[in-house]
């Protein structure tokens, strides 16, 4: 792989997405969360070149794009009352069902498990493309395996530009972190990966569990989760508490000491604080959602400024925060500081 040119399409040029993915190639399309790579879900040789295009563990699974229910009833054993009720409340959108699968889904989407990960993206352009091709995308986001998920085109041809035939330019994508992962095998719910649609939002309807799995328990039930992700070259900071600008400030000083350049993520309000550091600014002081858009671009930005060290202040876990702070302490590989 490599020498392919990639072919950047417009969204008024979707036939020759779907054709390609009719051959079984694979296209990256904006979904409302962010780009995906898809591939026709039952289609085990289009499958397998997703995970040859982003260097993608083979053990971990790749969620199933459908146009709506009646798709996805195809796929799945059975729906429980509950999970009706959140495909109701929040499909189209960024909440993902893991479910029992049926014998239509090949084993390599699932990577080997009985369950299948669905949901229906709410996007035109994603909804369009499933609507001109007769099959499921299986789409994991469209990075490399390891790198933040792209949340523009450019972002996509960054990372897979010559490993792939082609991607749909939607522009930027609107949440910009990953849909929500449900496992509804579990009893109650069970939140495997927090994402657009909130915990806060979900118990409004069913009982999930949403606290992460300790260390050392069970196995892993998202595969996925095991794995190193979001990460940038720069070693990431993760700082909280009423004395994270006084400690972003004494432990910058042992990169600023060697010539090495220094950035922090802060709100806007608090750039001030820091006059020594490169700000990448988070926005406007508690906008999550404002945060959420723009988080991936500015860990991607830290590789472009060319940053040694990356400090980030933590955000209330709430709502959209708790899918932000996962990213943010995945991004950090552990590096996480209380103060
Ligand atoms: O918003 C999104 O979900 C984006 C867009 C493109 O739809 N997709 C996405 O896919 O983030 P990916 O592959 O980057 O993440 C899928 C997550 C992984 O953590 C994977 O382990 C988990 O879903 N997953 C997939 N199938 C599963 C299953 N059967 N059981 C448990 N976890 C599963
Ligand atoms: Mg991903």
């Amino acid at each position: 792989m490599g020498a392919m040119s990639t072919k950047v399409l417009r969204p008024d040029e979707l036939e020759q997405a779907a054709e390609l993915l009719a051959q079984g190639q694979v296209v990256a399309f904006p979904t409302e969360t962010v780009y995906g790579l898809g591939a026709n879900a039952l289609d085990r040789q289009a499958v397998a070149r997703i995970f040859a295009a982003k260097g993608r563990p083979q053990d971990n699974p790749l969620i199933v794009h459908c146009t709506g229910v009646e798709q996805v009833e195809k796929l799945v054993r059975e729906i429980p009352e509950e999970a009706r009720l959140l495909m109701e409340r929040f499909w189209p959108g960024p909440l993902t069902l893991v479910l029992e699968k049926t014998e239509a889904v090949p084993e390599q989407v699932t990577a080997g498990l009985d369950t299948v990960a669905v949901r229906v993206p709410d996007h035109p352009v994603a909804l369009a493309l499933l609507q001109q091709v007769p099959f499921p995308l299986a789409a994991p986001s469209a990075n490399l395996s390891g790198r933040p998920s792209p949340t523009k085109a450019e972002h996509v041809l960054q990372d897979l530009g010559g490993r792939i035939p082609a991607v749909v330019d939607g522009g930027a994508t609107g949440w910009g972190v990953e849909s929500t992962v449900l496992d509804c095998t579990a009893s109650p719910f069970r939140v495997l990966r927090p994402g657009g649609v909130t915990v806060e939002e979900l118990l409004q309807l069913v009982a999930v569990d949403w606290q992460p799995l300790s260390k050392g328990g069970e196995p892993p039930r998202s595969p996925g989760m095991k794995y190193a992700h979001y990460a940038p070259e720069a070693e990431v900071f993760l700082v909280s508490g009423p004395g994270a600008a006084a400690k972003i400030k004494e432990l910058s000083e042992a990169f600023l000491g060697k010539g090495q350049q220094v950035g922090v993520m802060t709100w806007e309000e608090r750039a001030g604080l820091y006059p020594k550091l490169t700000v990448l600014s988070m926005g406007r002081q508690g906008d999550l959602p404002g945060l959420a858009s723009k988080l991936y671009q500015l860990l991607r930005a830290a590789d472009e400024l060319g940053l040694k060290a990356l400090f980030v202040e933590a955000v209330s876990e709430e709502r959209l925060g708790l899918a932000i702070m996962n990213r943010l302490r995945k991004a950090a590989k552990g590096r996480e500081i209380r103060t």
